[in-house]
């Protein structure tokens, strides 16, 4: 090795085309995934020229040495700050991207699911929004809250698994049946542990059908055994149910839900999240639950904002959010 391999503008000004190709190659990786393919593409390049220009005027400070109180000096303080904000903002478009792709695939998986299962996806949106609002009166963390959305909306993603004469038989299912039907949670639970995106989420899956007095499925589960995001969970998915039209009956009026819902306090409901879920309900009902297509990608668009801070109308990379 001799002394030029270890000169920073020898590096910058000797391998600047395969630098750039680096840098613009590392970006693209990370958001190739992206909706806005091409705006992603036109601003990597950009971002690209800007971070070289960063690095060279950076080596050239650094080569020219640091004189206090120079002109130099101050040249250099100025393009460290710019290198710090290029940094900072390569890292919140990555971030973006990264993100974006994820929610909107998650909304597409749990969508596609719905679909084949029910002919719409209108459930796991209701059921997410009115969980999350669950989850703010109860005060969960922002955390838990990113994990109740991702789970609740992948929530039968198992069903996938589940053959057509069967999640779509019209007839009573058999016990076989039932016992095969059952065990879309644990299908689902296993496809989302092995994306680390995902697994946090996984217990919300596995758990969603537990039931407080221990007579749920598949595991059992009694109590505060349950995670608390399967108790919140199984008061929404109930509520949404019952306020729903479905084939076998229509929808029933918020009194009617309540009454129904306070007979199954500590049989199928936490008693304690019930009574919080009461303080909130009626406020939910008169919100969502006549909302229909195309308002409930809105609405959960506004949540995922308030929850991941990212805004997912924003159709440009550049960064109007704060991730980290
Ligand atoms: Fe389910």
């Amino acid at each position: 090795m001799n002394d030029s391999d270890l000169n920073p503008m020898s590096i910058i000004e000797g391998k600047e085309l395969q630098l750039k190709g680096v840098i613009e190659q590392t970006l693209k990786n990370s958001l190739d995934i992206s909706r806005q393919q091409s705006d992603s593409h036109k601003r990597i390049a950009e971002t690209a020229d800007e971070i070289l220009q960063a690095l060279k005027s950076f080596c050239q400070n650094i080569k020219a040495g640091s004189d206090p109180g120079s002109e130099s000096k101050k040249t250099d303080e100025r393009t460290t700050t710019d290198f710090d904000r290029l940094a900072r903002q390569v890292l919140a478009d990555v971030q973006f991207g990264y993100l974006s792709s994820n929610l909107q695939m998650l909304m597409a998986l749990g969508s596609a699911v719905a679909e084949r299962d029910t002919g719409n996806s209108e459930h796991n949106y209701r059921v997410t929004l009115y969980g999350c609002r669950l989850a703010e009166e109860i005060g969960l963390k922002r955390e838990q809250i990113q994990t109740f959305i991702k789970g609740s909306f992948l929530h039968d993603i198992g069903k996938i698994g589940i053959c057509d004469d069967i999640l779509l038989k019209p007839d009573k299912l058999t016990d076989k049946e039932t016992a095969i039907m059952h065990n879309h949670v644990l299908m689902g639970s296993r496809i989302i542990k092995d994306v680390r995106w995902l697994e946090d989420a996984h217990e919300i899956v596995l758990f969603h059908h537990e039931r407080f007095n221990g007579e749920g499925y598949l595991s059992g589960l009694r109590g505060e055994n349950i995670p608390i995001y399967d108790r919140i969970f199984a008061i929404v998915d109930v509520f949404d149910a019952l306020t729903s039209d479905r084939p076998y009956k229509p929808a029933y009026t918020y009194d009617e839900t309540l009454d129904y819902m306070e007979n199954q306090r500590s049989r199928h409901f936490d008693p304690e999240i019930l009574d919080r879920f009461a303080l909130i309900s009626h406020e939910l009902y008169n919100d969502i639950a006549r909302k229909t297509m195309p308002d409930l990608p809105d609405l959960i668009h506004h949540m995922i904002k308030r929850h991941f801070n990212i805004d997912l109308d924003d159709d440009s990379l550049q960064t109007r959010y704060s991730i980290m």
